[in-house]
């Protein structure tokens, strides 16, 4: 027999964190399916950080709402437990995804991550730093959606006090280093030294996540975090081109996203501009141009905005070579914009 809870059947587990189950749900109302993630109340007693946590998970996901963040419904008590009803993702998480694939393509990867910047534009907006941001908390519907959950480690910021503000850190965290802290390879360095922290950690750990999209792999790893800290740091970031033979703007962008040092890292409206300008989505035929053309608006009409654009478009298009010639070998090119840079052009 399924568990029953106020209007929800449970179902299959679907995943264990540290504190709680989530199982696939059935809304017995409507027959919708919903992802119901489980707190024994014992685990309050032993672990009393988690009243915040859920706290600041209910309290972030009602107040964000993006095709990309999980929507929260509602949160329900029993005699022994708490239950937190959720949006479903029907397919698997984005840690899974990478395992099964070995590691995505660029195209792929730069898509996943237009999807995960407008999540950020959103949680950016409501002033909030997720601080957890790593594969196992980044779900995939089977339609191709991505959806950013778990907020339990995530932080409300006040505007003015953003610089100065002093974070938790793994070291206050001593005692419960091994629970609470999820996984430190995908943490900006200024987290894992206890160091003030801003809204440039998520950044960080987005670059980590881009890169293990990319490669299967992360760039640093040790299980000791002062050796991380000191591979962050110290080694240089390699890209295992052999692997995935990544453009050098990916490269060049991840490479941006890495900065240890916060205050050199790329500032998040770069990071959205990347993906609104450069982006290549199967999309509308904008403009087919021949190499001649395209020579004429080079060399000798620079005022002609389509050209340069167009011209310095191409330059930048990661894999140009599977979409940049149409057909193949003609010598015309097919350009293919995305509708933000469709709007851009516009204006
Ligand atoms: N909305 C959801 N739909 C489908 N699976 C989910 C959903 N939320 C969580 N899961 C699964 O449960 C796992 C743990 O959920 P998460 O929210 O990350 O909790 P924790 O705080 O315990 O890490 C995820 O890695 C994923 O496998
Ligand atoms: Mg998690």
């Amino acid at each position: 027999m399924n568990k029953v809870v106020d209007n929800y059947i449970l179902l299959d587990k679907l995943g264990a964190g540290q504190f709680a189950e989530v199982f696939k749900g059935k809304d017995r109302l409507n027959d919708m399916h919903v992802a119901v993630k489980v707190y024994s109340l014992q685990k309050f007693l032993s672990t009393p950080k988690l009243k915040e946590m859920i706290l600041n998970e209910i309290k972030a996901l009602q107040d964000l709402n993006s095709t990309n963040i999980i929507h929260f419904y509602k949160m329900l008590k029993t005699t022994n437990n708490i239950y937190l009803v959720y949006e479903y993702c029907d397919s698997h998480t984005l840690e899974d995804y990478i395992i099964s694939k070995k590691f995505l393509s660029e195209k792929e990867a730069l898509q996943l991550m237009k999807q995960l910047s407008n999540a950020f534009k959103e949680i950016l907006m409501k002033n909030i730093i997720h601080r957890d941001i790593k594969p196992s908390n980044i779900l995939l519907t089977s339609t191709g959606v991505l959806k950013v959950g778990d907020f339990g480690l995530c932080k409300f910021l006040d505007p003015a006090q953003e610089q100065l503000e002093k974070l938790e850190t793994i070291i206050n965290h001593a005692i419960e280093k091994t629970v609470i802290v999820g996984s430190p390879i995908y943490m900006a360095p200024e987290l894992l030294k206890g160091q003030p922290i801003n809204k440039k950690v998520d950044l960080y750990s987005l670059g980590i996540v881009f890169y293990e999209m990319l490669f299967g792999v992360c760039p640093f790893e040790d299980s000791n975090v002062e050796n991380l800290i000191y591979k962050i740091e110290k080694g240089s970031l390699n890209f295992p081109l052999e692997r995935n033979g990544i453009s050098l703007k990916t490269q060049n962008f991840i490479r941006e996203m890495l900065r240890p040092d916060p205050y050199l890292r790329i500032e998040w409206d770069k990071f959205f501009g990347f993906f609104e300008e450069t982006m290549v989505f199967p999309g509308k035929v904008e403009y087919l141009m021949t190499n001649e053309e395209n020579n004429r608006n080079n060399n000798n009409n620079k005022n002609n905005f389509l050209g340069e654009r167009a011209v310095s478009f191409l330059d930048e298009l990661p894999k140009m070579k599977e979409i940049g010639l149409f057909p193949p070998n003609s010598g015309i090119f097919l350009f293919i914009y995305d509708n933000n840079f469709l709007n851009h052009r516009k204006k």
